[in-house]
């Protein structure tokens, strides 16, 4: 018995056909060798079997393996072995693509980062302090309610916005401060076309000495810009974030009408893009940065939106379903 199995193990290994069905005939097959050898194995005395039964299915797996091994060989082969039909039509090649939320923050990244501004990262499991607390945001403050928060159970939350970088980098660092902080943003929201509990925002921060309001106004307006081209207006609303005072939200003229009105804009001409503000001294105290000295403005937007803006995508959802029919539109699309 030992015999007959070294001697079937060492001719399939030294098989170099590379016909599967012959290799069936030869071994593996209904009259192969290794059935034949399970025949022989019915006769066998008892302890013997106990021997060669496990023996003898293994033997029987491993014919398998160069079986199949054998048959992707024979696929392979099928193909490289006919080059001579010319005229076949070629087979459809998909190059790979940057996903479009990684193209447009590359290109914010790039915008900013030519007046100066460097990137910085923060944990995307957050404390209360440097969530809310720290952003003047405190407990029971209505404030809290107008983002939907994920809480964990040691108390830490998903960080609801990126303005918890903010604080991390001016606890940190001292000013002059000037960086853009892109990441993942966590709210407990149903999801939707419009939303979803899981975005990307961008944060940027600049503190100096003599950080005004026009200072503001006029990077952000080089930014809208070079985002969205160089007919690109901004315009100011007021508005209201604990964390700055004051606060302001900035639309761009419409970049698909150029502000005549469409769908798009909502026949308004403007599209909301980003919150801003100066950096409330309150904020800067809590990081133990001197308020009488030193100034800033904040900025924050959500890359999602940006992206739909641009890419005239009107389902939130999609960033985050790896289709591949959404994912391969952007496969010509390099960020610069
Ligand atoms: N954190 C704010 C939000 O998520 C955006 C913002 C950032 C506003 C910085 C002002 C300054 O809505």
């Amino acid at each position: 018995m030992d015999e007959k199995i070294r001697e079937i193990q060492a001719g399939m290994a030294a098989y170099t056909g590379c016909d599967v069905d012959e290799f069936k005939r030869l071994f593996t097959g209904k009259n192969g060798a290794i059935n034949a050898l399970f025949a022989e194995f019915k006769s066998l005395p008892g302890p013997e079997k106990a021997k060669y039964g496990k023996v003898l299915n293994q033997l029987k797996q491993e014919g398998q393996a160069w079986q199949n091994s054998l048959a992707e060989a024979q696929k392979v082969n099928v193909k490289v072995d006919r080059p001579d039909d010319l005229t076949l039509p070629g087979e459809p090649h998909f190059q790979g693509s940057r996903h479009p939320l990684a193209i447009i923050q590359t290109r914010i990244n790039s915008i900013f980062s030519k007046i100066g501004f460097a990137i910085a990262e923060g944990p995307e499991i957050e404390d209360d302090w440097h969530n809310f607390s720290a952003l003047n945001i405190p407990e029971d403050h209505p404030a809290r309610d107008m983002q939907d928060t994920f809480f964990l159970e040691d108390g830490k939350v998903l960080r609801t916005h990126t303005s918890n970088v903010q604080i991390r980098v001016m606890e940190t660092q001292a000013p002059p401060i000037r960086i853009l902080a892109p990441g993942k943003v966590f709210r407990n929201e149903t999801v939707s076309a419009r939303a979803h509990a899981f975005f990307h925002q961008v944060e940027g921060l600049y503190v100096n000495e003599n950080v005004s309001f026009p200072d503001m106004v006029q990077d952000l307006d080089y930014f809208g810009k070079q985002m969205f081209g160089s007919q690109t207006k901004i315009r100011l609303r007021p508005s209201y974030f604990p964390f700055t005072e004051i606060s302001a939200e900035i639309d761009v003229s419409c970049m698909i009408c150029g502000g005549d009105g469409c769908n798009i804009c909502k026949y308004t001409g403007w599209v909301e893009i980003l919150g801003c503000g100066m950096v409330d001294p309150n904020v800067l105290e809590n990081c133990g940065i001197d308020s009488n000295i030193y100034s800033g403005y904040a900025f924050g937007m959500g890359i999602e939106r940006i992206a739909m803006l641009i890419y005239g995508v009107n389902d939130l959802r999609l960033f985050s379903q790896n289709d591949i029919r959404f994912l391969q539109q952007f496969e010509s699309i390099h960020p610069f």
